[in-house]
């Protein structure tokens, strides 16, 4: 070594300590000055001496590599996810699976941080990547933005080859931060600090992902047998002397006494942390007995995530409003005075039905609390009854239509009103709007609005109609907004929609109990429109995951509408499915699959499909139900539970000789 490299190397040392002493052990141990200087001083060295530049030198701290777009990388074990528990209850189930099983486990209780997993893989002590969760089986590149993270070490203590896994986040007061700069810049906000740190992430030149002051917390260890480890905790402590941050409130506990008294302490805590939590994770320690436990397709069945319930916001309720669906149904819906729930502004809520606006007790002017159900679908949880002033005004069930006037009625007593006028203008304009919809017909440019004004205005009254729009071009382009330049882009659009397989079309036409899957499933079972309005009721019940219900909806639909559909084949639209046809084979057909391990060739997916095109049903476990579990090499346990339950096994030469036959 020369004393260039010695320089290089005492000044990497002094710089990772002191980042690892500020961001890990949050305990700096020299100023920002000197630190500066020594960074500075390497900077300059790097300049002039490049070949002594390492790929994992802390001037990379500051960012500098940009990419031109995200690899995709294959975890080597899947990224799992948790599943949720929402109370002491589901808390309580939880632990009693685990207990049924024969265990009787220590649990270990972690906070469960907001932001974004990502898998760090070191070799020789050395950062060499870092990648996303993506989809759990692939995930994308962030080597160039992990770097920048000061919490997240370059080089380990020890020089071995490892994988952890743990949570990228941004603190609280770094989003306040950041969105006072874009605030003052004129900049969109930043509506959550999770929203922010995945945002952060995905930037392709890592000089912006520096500037954010990502944090990041590691919990998770995909192969401690390579290291000798039994339990999650010594996992932890190990990660934590390898140069890991660690969370040191995950805590050890007994049972689930101990569990629900971490949640207690840390629901009075939760608003005084740096950081956003929304739950808490909870694990098994001991190793042997996880793996005993095992997974499903998505989660381990050795841990869980605790969920907060959903933060809830106070407004007023405006007004009740009323709309009409396709299918006619009427259902009353929540004005709200504009409120941010969860970082996003609500303005509306369903109330679902006159029951249930009945049974919440809701007058119009009422301060309600809203939430976030799942946090995803806005609710409202209840009245304030001691706010009312006695100006709020009762809630009436409308009797009528609200566009048609026409009676509303109850079907088989459910709680739901309908109008029942076929030729209601707010169904029909709902069925058009679902007939464009991008699942069904999927003709771009045909936007709500559009639909409805087009509608009003005389030129579409249903479906049909739209294929004469051609011809009303002249006169649709005499009202405001309709240039001719997206007009006949619409235009086209209706055009090319004609050759759609036929999948689309029998979503689109909205038949009751016909969702895109059953669509698919009949298009490709009957290849064509004229077959499958030949077939009887039997004939669909023959098929499988068709009920009678489903099959009764079918024939009762094409009974009252060969009128329309001989109509739309007048117009040119294509009847067949255009995928491939659903073949037959015996070892195959009507058989229920597992797939543990990988096949030499192909995907798991690719496997799946082809399996189900020939009617065969993939499921993720296995149960006393299934015929077959493929096994290929590095199967999970899965493969046990199949010897276990005596079902038949596949080895990779016997798949590949059925798949090969499959055509
Ligand atoms: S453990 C196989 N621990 O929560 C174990 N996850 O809802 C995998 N998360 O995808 C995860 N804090 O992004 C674990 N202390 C923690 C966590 C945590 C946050 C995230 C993680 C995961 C998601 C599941």
């Amino acid at each position: 070594m020369n004393e260039i490299q010695k320089r290089v190397a005492e000044l990497t040392k002094i710089l990772n300590d002191a980042n690892y002493n500020y961001y890990v052990l949050d305990n700096p141990t020299i100023s920002d000055q000197e630190y500066d200087k020594y960074l500075r001083e390497l900077i300059n060295i790097e300049k002039e001496h490049p070949e002594y530049a390492d790929p994992n030198s802390p001037t990379n701290r500051v960012g500098g590599e940009v990419i031109d777009k995200f690899n995709k990388i294959v975890h080597e074990r899947p990224m799992l996810s948790l599943a949720n528990v929402f109370n002491e209850e589901e808390i309580k189930d939880f632990a009693n699976k685990i207990k049924k099983e024969g265990f009787a486990p220590e649990y270990v209780c972690e906070y469960k941080i907001d932001g974004l997993s990502v898998a760090l893989i070191y070799e020789n002590g050395s950062l060499v990547r870092g990648v996303t969760r993506g989809d759990g089986v692939t995930g994308e590149d962030i080597t160039h933005n992990v770097k920048t993270i000061k919490s997240i070490p370059l080089t380990l203590k020890e020089k071995i080859d490892i994988e952890v896994r743990g949570e990228i986040f941004m603190n609280k007061s770094t989003l306040e931060k950041l969105n006072k700069e874009r605030a003052a810049q004129g900049l969109p906000l930043l509506q959550n600090v999770r929203n922010a740190a995945a945002g952060s992430i995905r930037q392709l030149d890592s000089k912006v992902t520096a500037k954010r002051e990502l944090d990041n917390f590691i919990y998770y260890l995909p192969n401690p047998e390579d290291f000798n480890i039994t339990t999650h905790m010594e996992a932890l402590e190990f990660m934590k002397n390898l140069g890991f941050k660690v969370n040191p409130a995950n805590r050890l506990v007994k049972d689930v006494n101990g569990i629900l008294k971490f949640i207690a302490e840390i629901t009075e805590k939760r608003a005084k942390l740096p950081y956003e939590i929304d739950g808490v994770v909870i694990k098994v320690n001991d190793i042997a007995m996880q793996e005993k436990l095992g997974y499903t397709a998505k989660y381990p069945k050795w841990a869980t995530a605790y969920k907060f319930p959903a933060t809830e916001v106070l407004t007023k309720l405006t007004d009740i409003i009323f709309t009409v669906g396709r299918t006619g149904r009427v259902t009353p819906n929540a004005v709200l005075e504009p409120a941010i729930v969860m970082g996003s502004t609500i303005r509306r809520a369903t109330l679902h039905n006159e029951d249930y606006v009945l049974s919440k007790g809701l007058k119009i002017g009422d301060i309600v609390s809203i939430r976030k159900a799942g946090d995803v679908i806005p609710e409202v949880v209840d009245a304030k009854i001691e706010r009312r002033t006695g100006a709020e005004k009762p809630f009436v069930m409308i009797k009528e239509c609200p566009m048609c006037h026409t009676k509303l009625v109850k079907l088989d007593n459910q709680a739901d009103y309908y109008c029942l006028n076929p030729e209601c203008p707010k169904r029909n304009i709902e069925s058009i709007i679902h007939y464009v919809s991008r699942d069904a017909m999927n003709i771009e440019g045909l936007g709500n609005e559009i639909v409805e004004e087009l509608y009003n205005l005389g030129f579409v009254k249903n479906i049909t109609d739209l294929y004469s729009l051609k011809d009303k071009k002249k006169a649709i382009m005499e009202f405001d907004g309709y240039g001719e330049k997206s007009l006949n882009k619409i235009i086209d659009n209706i055009e090319n929609s004609k050759n759609n397989s036929l999948e689309r079309l029998l979503y689109g036409l909205g038949i009751k109990e016909i969702g895109t899957k059953t669509a698919k499933l009949l298009a490709s079972h009957f290849g064509s429109m004229a077959s499958l309005m030949a077939a009887s009721q039997e004939d669909l019940e023959s098929i499988r995951d068709i009920g009678s219900i489903t099959a009764q909806s079918i024939v009762a639909y094409f009974a009252h509408n060969q009128n329309l559909i001989e109509q739309l084949k007048e117009i040119g639209i294509n009847m067949t499915y255009k995928g491939k046809i659903a073949g037959t084979n015996e070892l195959v057909t009507a058989k229920k699959f597992v797939i543990t391990g990988t096949i030499s060739g192909f995907s798991r997916k690719e496997i799946k499909e082809k399996l189900e095109s020939f009617s065969a049903k993939v499921s993720d476990s296995v149960s006393k139900n299934t015929d077959i579990v493929i096994v290929g090499a590095n199967p999970g346990s899965k493969y046990q539970d199949a010897l276990n339950l005596g079902i038949t096994i596949w080895d990779e030469e016997k798949t590949l000789e059925v798949l090969n036959n499959l055509q």
